[in-house]
């Protein structure tokens, strides 16, 4: 890999508004596990939020327990800009991988794809020490091989198993039925617990 994907890397993209991953609005994944969620109450993580829409339509549908964290503060600002009330303490310009606190939930989506493939048990060992027992990660993971040089970094179900499978339980992993269109047929579904 040439680049190095560290936060002057990330703070160009969205200077240059080279944002390809910005869906603009919740997608649909997300806000179709969301509407199924009961507990409002349940604290709740979005690493490597972008513009977080997600949190947003948490937001609006009553969840106020979420925290989102992102290594650039430009999207972070958009999120309070779309959303004076969220509180300050809740947005976190940070590294993901120093952040030490403690979940009931945390939404992946274009994070773990972001991330140099080296930083992927990492991932896996960061996601698990962030979780309360029987917590959850959920969200979409993408479904191409891991051939390019740059972001978004691919991988397969077996890859992913590998990864996950020693410390989470596998809940749901399967090809993802209401992707967004762009990414329609190229998405795995997941839903795993911590052991
Ligand atoms: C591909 S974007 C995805 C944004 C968002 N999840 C979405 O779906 O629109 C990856 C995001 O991760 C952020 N990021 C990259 N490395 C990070 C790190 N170590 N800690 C926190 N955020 C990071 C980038 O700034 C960028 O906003």
């Amino acid at each position: 890999m040439n680049q190095t994907l560290n936060k002057e890397y990330w703070k160009k993209r969205y200077q240059e508004n080279e944002i390809g991953w910005d869906a603009g609005s919740v997608t649909t994944p997300i806000k179709e596990f969301i509407d199924q969620l009961n507990d409002t109450n349940v604290k709740i993580l979005i690493p490597g939020a972008g513009n977080a829409y997600e949190a947003e339509y948490l937001w609006k549908c009553g969840f106020k327990n979420i925290f989102v964290i992102d290594i650039v503060e430009e999207p972070l600002q958009n999120l309070k800009s779309r959303i004076p009330d969220f509180p300050d303490e809740q947005l976190i310009l940070g590294d993901f991988f120093e952040l030490k606190d403690s979940y009931d939930l945390i939404l992946e989506q274009t994070f773990f794809c972001a991330l140099n493939p080296n930083l992927r048990e990492a991932y896996v060992k960061q996601m698990f020490s962030l979780l309360k027992p029987n917590g959850k990660l959920a969200g979409v993971l993408f479904d191409f091989p891991l051939t390019k040089q740059e972001p978004p970094f691919g991988g397969d179900y077996q890859m992913y198993l590998s990864l996950f499978n020693p410390i989470f339980a596998i809940k749901k992993f399967e090809a993802c039925y209401n992707s967004i269109k762009p990414r329609a047929g190229k998405e795995f579904f997941i839903l795993l617990e911590k052991l």
